[in-house]
């Protein structure tokens, strides 16, 4: 039995939380800072995840045995290796790459070039900074459109930019680069090959030499039915991938992870954490489009789920170095999971609005993101993405089924929810 602490406070961490919590070897779970969703699951702290000293002294002073990291800020910002090099917590198991290795998310060009050194297969790319920005403009006419421009660094989810237009390519490419569109983030642009296919997420626990793959997910990022729309968090999303079939999962092993697991070992980056793969299929053949250093949400509340080994153990073999020996048990049924949000967003939205029927739902599960409790206990908005409706069954057209009629008994004022998530896969 060991006391862990989980950081985080979204969907994700709140699927996270429901199989720690599930452990036999498991003691008391922490979640900092969580949300009312995984104060079901342990105990919820007020802990900020950028106050190292803080994360420490709470550590040592309880004694935790595990910490588990949930989002890529964290790690971006080197609280492995704050770990790794302090005496009181280096024993500690830390489930999270060091900070070289969280590049592979947050530097796009650090990742192309990881990928080019290995032999994995991505988009063709070239990177281009203030001083290159000629050659930069030069280099998009050599393309065909869409043109794809990557901010190097993490920009919220907002620095991808896809455009059908040559003088609108050169525009953006002058605004990230000359005029700092996101900021420091944009100093350096990658321009790369636009892919055409369909996307799904691979994820992969690892220990720097062993790896694990866990199942696939499919995520609707935008907030518009049919694809359309502003790009969100994640709307939805579905475990497994139906077209993710075994033939085409062999490719996505022997091409992109082992590859990718090899190269975090031969430079000797400290990776024992999740690598989430971000694939395209085109034509029956993956491509890298980004690494993540972390889960996806929603992809964690359709993918964890669905696993049936004990997640503890899987941290601590991943610890140890041992995941060879791990033994993943995953249901084989489908997992559909709706995300309701305020509405609004991704724009201004309200808070703190009254949330009814959640105690009412029955045959699904119901993992928070942005929710809390008032000091009468009463549940509340607290973010755009407000609560995620998952769903088992034996066919995917079913455990969908099975989210909508939950999600219809659930209600706040102005909810939105995309009616048309898995729709394209049936
Ligand atoms: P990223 O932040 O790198 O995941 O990019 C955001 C989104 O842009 C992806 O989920 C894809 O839908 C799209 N995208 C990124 N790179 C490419 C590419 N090379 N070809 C086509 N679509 C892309
Ligand atoms: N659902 C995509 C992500 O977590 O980045």
């Amino acid at each position: 039995m060991m006391d862990i602490l989980l950081l985080g406070s979204g969907g994700r961490e709140h699927a996270i939380a429901a199989k720690i919590a599930e452990s036999p070897q498991c003691g008391k779970l922490y979640i900092a800072p969580g949300n009312a969703g995984t104060s079901q699951c342990g105990e919820n702290v007020a802990l900020d995840n950028t106050d190292f000293e803080a994360i420490r002294k709470f550590v040592i002073e309880k004694r935790i045995g595990m910490v588990v990291v949930g989002p890529e800020a964290p790690l971006v910002a080197g609280l492995q290796d704050f770990f790794a090099q302090d005496e009181a917590l280096k024993q500690v198991a830390f489930i999270g790459p060091s900070r070289q290795g969280a590049m592979l998310e947050g530097s796009k060009d650090f990742a192309k070039a990881f990928m080019q050194r290995h032999g994995i297969p991505t988009a063709a790319y070239r990177s281009f900074t203030q001083e290159t920005l000629e050659e930069g403009i030069a280099f998009l006419h050599t393309l065909q459109p869409p043109y794809v421009l990557k901010a190097d660094g993490l920009a919220a989810g907002k620095g991808v930019l896809i455009l059908d237009r040559i003088e609108e390519a050169e525009q953006e490419l002058r605004e990230m680069l000359a005029h700092a569109k996101f900021g420091a983030a944009s100093a350096k642009v990658v321009i790369e090959e636009f892919l055409k296919g369909i996307e799904l997420s691979v994820f992969v626990l690892t220990d720097g030499e062993h790896y694990c793959i866990l199942p696939s997910a499919k995520d609707y990022k935008r907030i518009g039915e049919g694809d359309t729309g502003l790009n969100t968090g994640g709307m939805g999303s579905v475990s497994p991938v139906p077209f993710a079939d075994e033939t085409f999962m062999r490719k996505v092993e022997e091409r992109i992870v082992r590859p990718t697991v090899q190269g975090i070992q031969a430079e000797k980056m400290d990776y024992k954490g999740f690598v989430f793969l971000g694939l395209m299929n085109k034509g029956g053949d993956p491509y890298v489009i980004e690494y993540n250093v972390r889960m996806g949400d929603p992809e964690t509340e359709s993918v964890f789920p669905r696993i049936n080994s004990d997640v503890v153990e899987l941290f601590k073999q991943t610890w140890n170095g041992t995941l060879d020996q791990a033994e993943l048990r995953i249901n084989p049924q489908t997992a559909a999971c709706v995300m309701m949000v305020a509405g609004g967003y991704p724009g201004s939205y309200a808070k703190g609005l009254p949330i009814q029927g959640v105690e009412q739902v029955s045959g699904s599960l119901v993992f928070h993101a942005g929710t809390k409790r008032n000091t009468e206990g009463q549940l509340l908005t607290n973010g755009g993405r407000v609560l995620c409706v998952t769903s088992f069954a034996d066919s995917l057209e079913e455990a969908l089924a099975k989210s909508y009629a939950s999600v219809g008994n659930i209600h706040w004022q102005d909810c939105y929810y995309r009616r048309d998530i898995g729709k394209d896969l049936l």
